[in-house]
């Protein structure tokens, strides 16, 4: 089969729907639910080829086709393998079945429906390699670090120093998710505006990075189901497609950025920061304190729209010594228990049920002369 010029597209729809013992570790049984809705999807043409995979709660569904991104058929295909999937873990008394599923109805997308979404779409190269990120028990922003050392960070990818083709850099579309407003940053001559926002995980996503030339580089799922749902169900676990190799990132380029297991809000209650420790199948499940967060790659070749893989990335003695450094910074920081920085500042644990805890405190105060006059609020720097 061949696209005939036809662009592909790359889709990676997530979603948690539900696991074993807590938030722990998707069924298999969910998997393969999951998985007959995309093979009947496939018989129809819906879509050309399918992988379904998981870390922690979370089931990915990686699929490809030549419908362009956002596909409603795609979209709606996705959204009845999560239903199947969470009728299987309704009757296996599974935790927290169905717990992405916002909404009873599709209607159209499904974004804004709880599942996280990255989608890619591109002309395929004689080879297209692509390595597909997905993490639990944190949010999007977690891959703002990673991205910034893959596409601007020449200590790390030697190619943007080296290559001719990516000598010219990359241009980053930056979503501020309080806002929903985007900015496109070129680096390297916006390199310092870029990491002025980004470095605000909280608040700033990378969600595409393209060559200067338009092409697609990489994309993240930027949903925020806590700003969806308005109430704390869960961190937004995220999920990234990066396209590699001549003239995009080599496929070690892109992988080195996660030699440093950098600290990222989620972990436990979604409320602590801890270390991103990449792991590969085998160890895709959440334990200690729901964690450490985690974060699985798997490598795939697009041929023709069909998906030629996977090969387990992070499954390999090379990052052990990361995973190690890992449980190291893992241990400090639970050491803090309850206090910051371990737990997230009173921003970000607005949306958790922490202020469910604190109404309860609030009629105890009583007035106490601190001998002056303060000069600012608390409630006012939360604004
Ligand atoms: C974090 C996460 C878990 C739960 C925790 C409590 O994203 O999913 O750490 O927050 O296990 O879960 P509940 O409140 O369902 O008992
Ligand atoms: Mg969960
Ligand atoms: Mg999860």
């Amino acid at each position: 089969m061949s696209s005939g010029g036809t662009k592909t597209t790359l889709s990676v729809i997530k979603a948690d729907i539900g696991s074993i013992a807590g938030h722990h570790k998707a069924h298999p049984d969910t998997l393969l639910a999951a998985s007959r809705v995309l093979a009947e999807g496939k018989k129809k043409g819906i879509i050309v080829d399918f992988y379904v995979t998981a870390i922690g709660d979370d089931i990915q569904l990686i699929m490809t086709h030549f419908r362009g991104i956002n596909d409603p058929q795609v979209h709606e295909l996705a959204w009845d393998a999560f239903k199947e999937a969470t009728s299987v873990a309704k009757d296996l008394g599974l935790y927290a079945a169905g717990q992405d599923l916002l909404s009873d109805t599709f209607s159209g997308n499904v974004r804004g429906l709880g599942p996280g979404v990255a989608e890619l779409e591109f002309s395929e190269r004689p080879s297209e390699p692509v390595a597909i990120f997905m993490a639990d028990k944190t949010e999007p922003s977690a891959f703002n670090l990673p991205l910034y050392k893959i596409f601007a960070d020449p200590f790390n990818t030697a190619g943007l120093v080296i290559d001719p083709k990516m000598h010219s850099g990359f241009v980053f579309t930056v979503l501020d998710l309080y806002e929903g407003k985007a900015v496109d940053l070129s680096t390297p001559e916006e390199l310092y505006d870029l990491l002025a926002l980004i470095g605000t995980t909280s608040r700033y996503v990378i969600k595409y990075v393209h060559r200067k030339d338009g092409e697609p580089a990489a994309v993240v799922s930027s949903e925020r189901l806590n700003l969806i749902a308005g109430k704390y169900i869960g961190k937004d676990d995220p999920v990234m497609i990066v396209r590699l190799q001549s003239g995009f990132p080599a496929l070690g380029e892109a992988l080195e950025a996660f030699s440093f297991p950098h600290l990222v809000a989620g972990w436990m209650r979604g409320s602590h920061f801890g270390p991103l420790m990449p792991v590969g199948l085998k160890d895709a499940k959440m334990t200690r304190f729901d964690g450490p967060p985690r974060v699985l790659g798997l490598g795939f070749n697009v041929k023709a729209g069909r998906l030629v893989g996977p090969t387990d990335l992070f499954d390999d003695v090379a990052f052990d010594e990361v995973r190690r450094q890992a449980a190291e910074i893992a241990d400090y920081m639970r050491r803090h228990g309850p206090f910051m920085p371990h737990r997230l500042g009173p921003e970000e644990m607005e949306y958790t049920t922490l202020p469910d805890v604190l109404k309860r405190l609030e009629g105890m105060f009583r007035p106490f002369d601190l001998g002056y006059k303060p000069i600012v609020k608390h409630e006012d720097l939360l604004e």
